[in-house]
């Protein structure tokens, strides 16, 4: 191809990387990782659930009162500013960033997002955010709804007991509660995203699916990595051809339905 033809493509968008997967699947730490390695700035999702969350239980409002939730959501502002490590999050301009991980506002994020309304509400910031590309996008519902058209789409799963001793790992030295109980909050928030009516969670059709229960974290990162590279390459072709799925690796198409 000459370079005037060249020059006359249309430039490039940036690409995005979307990660879906149920809670405790690795997706931040995937998704940090991706981030740092391809330059792109990385936007988790759920921090924006958990923000709303934590002004509704500020508030008292019941959480399956979608009304007052809806109402509540028109006076809410919701900025995500990417960092290295993580996302800080502000809610009306007061940093939540550290008061969003326990476990009362991890259930009531949950139990926000069931609600179309809020959904809608938090989907069209999401998709302002990334509009220019360059995002790995972490959620639920980035390549099913938030953005279909993403070049790349991982769905990171693993089996619902590795999720939760990871979690609980994750909870240091003597947690509280049992492996068990975590296990079981686990299994009842992957209940409630996967069987939400609005944009359940789920693979896109042409999703990348990535079990990491067998892997250790290192694997499922060079995985990831890889997934990435070669559908870089093929977007940088402009081909459409030859985007080779690592080995093991099925697309969501292969597998479900
Ligand atoms: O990823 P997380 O654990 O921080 O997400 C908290 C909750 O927010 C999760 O239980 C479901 C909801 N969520 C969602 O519905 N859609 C997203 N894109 C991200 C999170």
């Amino acid at each position: 191809m000459s370079a005037s033809s060249f020059s006359s493509l249309p430039p490039a968008r940036k690409i995005i990387v979307a990660i879906d997967g149920p809670a405790g699947a690795g997706k931040s730490t995937v998704a940090r990782h991706l981030a740092r390695h391809f330059n792109l700035l990385n936007l988790e999702t759920g921090a924006m659930y958990r923000a709303f969350a934590l002004k509704a239980l500020r508030a008292d409002i019941p959480l399956q009162d979608s009304q007052h939730l809806e109402a509540l959501a028109a006076e809410t502002v919701i900025r995500l500013e990417p960092g290295e490590e993580e996302n800080r999050v502000l809610l009306d301009g007061e940093d939540v960033t550290g008061l969003i991980r326990n476990q009362t506002v991890t259930d009531a994020a949950s139990q926000v997002s069931v609600w179309p309304a809020i959904r809608a509400w938090l989907v069209r910031l999401q998709q302002q955010m990334g509009a220019e590309g360059g995002v790995v996008m972490e959620g639920r519902d980035i390549g099913t709804v938030v953005f279909p058209h993403a070049e790349v789409k991982i769905f990171l799963d693993a089996a619902p007991e590795v999720r939760g001793l990871r979690r609980y790992d994750q909870l240091g030295p003597k947690p509280a509660i049992q492996p068990e109980e975590v296990i079981r909050d686990l299994r009842a928030r992957d209940e409630r995203d996967r069987n939400r009516a609005d944009s359940p969670l789920k693979p896109a059709s042409d999703a990348v699916l990535l079990d990491s229960t067998h892997l250790t974290l290192d694997e499922v990162i060079a995985a990831a990595e890889a997934i990435v590279t070669a559908k870089l390459a093929q977007v940088h072709h402009g081909d459409g051809v030859g985007y080779a799925i690592p080995d093991g690796l099925p697309v969501a198409q292969e597998v479900v339905e």
